[in-house]
């Protein structure tokens, strides 16, 4: 379930798109059985509406979960008020859905990275296809809603990737900094680069099923923030206009 290093991302023209996905907290119509209407954002101000065009900004993305670690990293997100997108494997949502419902209630954004991680390239279309739709629906019964982003994994992808993920309403994310994170294995090394690869608009990539990544967080979300970061979703990184179906962000 973990990245290798990715030497050549095929590149994307980027587009203009439909709005945002990361809809703040807002209990989006988590499926029958919590009708409640949920205290309306009362507790979260309308931190997500930061303007990454006038603002530095950083999209911290977690791939591969939800595992064991990441409830302790929403925790940690919560506390430091950071925004992050997690691109969950549809059969992980389908043995830990409360925590998927738990990522999207706490305002993070949510992407698909495919059903049972496989080199989505390798796969004949019908079960190219089957690897994102499935997901599609297994988050749509978890979310109450089908994600618009989605991260293939490995990385790897090609014209036929994007097109089926287009078909589906999904653009394309990649990253701008991978670190690398489940080979290292070491909390102070994942911190380090993660601070390393920092610029502004940057696409960060790690792991929430690598424990070291998850304790590395709180120094990394103090850091950035006194270098006078945002940590915003994806989406809100990217804009309005910019995320179409097919489309690849950030290149
Ligand atoms: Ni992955």
């Amino acid at each position: 379930m973990i990245k290798r290093p990715v030497a050549a991302l095929a590149l994307a023209a980027v587009v203009s798109a439909p709005a945002a996905l990361a809809l703040p907290a807002q209990a989006s119509a988590a499926p029958a059985a919590s009708a409640k209407p949920a205290p309306a954002a009362s507790a979260k101000p309308a931190a997500a509406r930061v303007d990454c065009a006038k603002v530095k900004c950083i999209a911290l993305t977690f791939d591969d979960g939800p595992g064991p670690y990441t409830a302790r990293l929403l925790d940690t997100l919560k506390k430091h008020k950071a925004k992050a997108t997690f691109f969950l494997v549809g059969k992980r949502v389908e043995e830990r859905r409360k925590l998927a419902r738990r990522i999207a209630r706490e305002g993070h954004e949510i992407g698909n990275h495919s059903y049972s991680h496989q080199s989505l390239p390798a796969l004949p279309d019908f079960e190219l296809t089957e690897e994102l739709s499935r997901t599609q629906d297994v988050l749509r019964r978890a979310i109450g809603r089908r994600p618009r982003l989605m991260r293939p994994p490995y990385g790897h992808t090609d014209a036929r990737v994007r097109a089926a993920a287009g078909e589906l309403g999904l653009a394309q994310v990649l990253w701008t900094g991978t670190t690398l994170d489940w080979s290292l294995r070491d909390t102070r090394k994942i911190g380090d680069t993660v601070l390393r690869l920092a610029r502004p608009n940057g696409v960060i990539l790690m792991h929430d099923v690598v424990p070291q990544t998850v304790k590395a967080i709180p120094r990394v979300l103090r850091e950035l923030k006194k270098r006078g970061y945002h940590l915003v979703t994806v989406s809100a990184l990217a804009g309005p206009g910019r995320l179409t179906p097919g489309a690849s962000f950030p290149r």
